[in-house]
């Protein structure tokens, strides 16, 4: 395989992983709403989001640093653009690491027998988490692109 073909195949895990994480961050939005219209989903809510992090997100988001800092080595050469859509990305990273936090902190709480409205105000952070988050991701995956069709010519 010459460095091309590795860069390629680099990307595509790289947009893989990206997919998968976008599909579970939906998902986690779905489960985050509902304590707002049943008050007695708010202890399932954060025993179900605490697990999906550890177990699935949390390796998720890992494989996409993995393969984009792959993908950074890889490069011949990294551009401002380069820069500014690393910084987009690591921006949503960064904020999604820190909602991990809030869930892991909130089941914590849930267990210790915090009140569910303690537990839905953690929810609400975890909705504003995501929406930086989402925007953060956009911007990036939009550099991605660019820079990718760039590169293709
Ligand atoms: C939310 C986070 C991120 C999103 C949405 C994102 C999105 C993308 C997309 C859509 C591409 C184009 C792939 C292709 O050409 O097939 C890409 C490429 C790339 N990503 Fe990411 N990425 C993210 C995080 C990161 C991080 C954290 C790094 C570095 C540590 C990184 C480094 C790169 C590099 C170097 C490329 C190759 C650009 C080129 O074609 O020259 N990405 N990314």
């Amino acid at each position: 395989m010459n460095d091309t073909q590795v860069f390629n195949v680099v990307a595509i895990g790289h947009l893989i992983m990206l997919s998968m994480w976008g599909g579970v961050v939906a998902t986690e939005a779905v489960v985050e709403i509902y304590p707002f219209k049943k008050r007695e989903f708010a202890e399932a809510t954060s025993a179900f989001h605490y697990w999906i992090d550890l177990l699935v997100e949390l390796p998720l988001v890992l494989a996409v640093i993995a393969t984009g800092i792959g993908l950074v080595y890889l490069s011949d050469q990294i551009t401002r653009l380069h820069i500014v859509k690393i910084g987009f990305g690591s921006l949503a990273i960064g904020v999604n690491l820190f909602c991990i936090a809030v869930v892991l902190r909130r089941d914590r709480r849930r267990l210790a027998g915090a009140p569910s409205g303690q537990l839905r105000k953690a929810s609400l952070m975890v909705l504003v988490c995501f929406a930086v988050g989402l925007l953060c991701a956009a911007a990036a995956a939009v550099l991605g692109f660019s820079l990718g069709l760039t590169r293709v010519g």
